[in-house]
């Protein structure tokens, strides 16, 4: 299994990655808002042609990387991501159009709805052949089997499920100041998020490549789930940062029985 780093420009990293190797695509890219990220990185544009015109250049670029059986997850804003979807609907199977929720960011809109959500596309090349392992990411349900129902559409009739498959509605807290997994960095993406990601969307020893990684979260938990892992992003105090804390991962291999 091996994590790679690779400290560049996103232009220039995917330069670096050869056509089909890859087995999960996952995309998080600046979302042109402003932010402020280290190494005088700037998340801005002149405009969102300009932007979009940036996005799907090396969007276009990335799908290449895909292996036949392979899947892409990408996050977006909520203005952005119809012309992401427009765009990617040309290249790709969109199969989920999926809504992360999460709780207030401090800062409340008065004068209109605030936005609690951000979109993400999942999408795959080969409709007819792609990792699912949905038995893997299976939660709880909230409804019949916990008020003891019996279902009497099964023949026969027999107790509610008490595990589900999950929709395409999720909710993770955002990550913030002083939780666990928190590092200095804006845009940091929810570890158990990720790990949904990666466990329906690939098998351990597969190849996972984090475009725009930031603060590595994806290559911690890919590393946890057997995974290899390879990371694009533009600024080294964040490699850096992702460097040491993929580092403290110990794999602890399961007894062999
Ligand atoms: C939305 S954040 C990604 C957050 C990440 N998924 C996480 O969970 O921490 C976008 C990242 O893209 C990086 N970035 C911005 N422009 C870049 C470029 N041209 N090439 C590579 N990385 C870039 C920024 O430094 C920032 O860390």
């Amino acid at each position: 299994m091996y994590t790679t780093i690779l400290n560049y420009d996103i232009f220039e990293g995917l330069k670096k990655i050869k056509d089909e190797t890859i087995d999960l695509l996952v995309i998080d890219p600046p979302y042109n808002i402003g932010k402020k990220y280290e190494d005088g990185i700037e998340d801005k544009w002149k405009n969102q042609d300009e932007y979009l015109k940036w996005l799907y250049e090396w969007l276009e670029l990335s799908l290449k990387k895909l292996k036949k059986t392979g899947s892409l997850y990408i996050f977006n804003s909520t203005e952005n991501m119809p012309y992401v979807d427009i765009f990617l609907k040309k290249h790709i199977n969109i199969l989920s159009r999926i809504v992360w929720g999460y709780d207030s960011s401090g800062v409340q809109a008065k004068y209109f709805y605030g936005s609690l959500y951000e979109p993400i596309i999942f999408a795959v090349k080969t409709k007819s052949n792609y990792t699912f392992n949905y038995v893997d990411i299976m939660v709880e349900t909230e409804t019949g089997s916990k008020r003891k129902l019996i279902d009497y559409r099964k023949n026969p009739p027999s107790p509610y499920n008490e595990l589900k498959v999950p929709g395409n509605l999720w909710y993770f807290n955002r990550v913030r100041y002083k939780m666990p997994e928190y590092v200095k960095h804006s845009s940091q993406k929810p570890e158990a998020l990720l790990e949904r990601i990666v466990k329906a969307s690939s098998n351990e020893g597969d190849v996972i490549l984090d475009l725009f990684a930031g603060s590595f979260s994806l290559g911690v938990v890919s590393k946890r789930l057997k995974r290899n892992y390879i990371g694009i992003e533009k600024s080294s105090t964040y490699c850096s940062i992702g460097k040491n804390r993929i580092e403290e991962i110990e794999i602890i291999e399961e007894e062999k029985k």
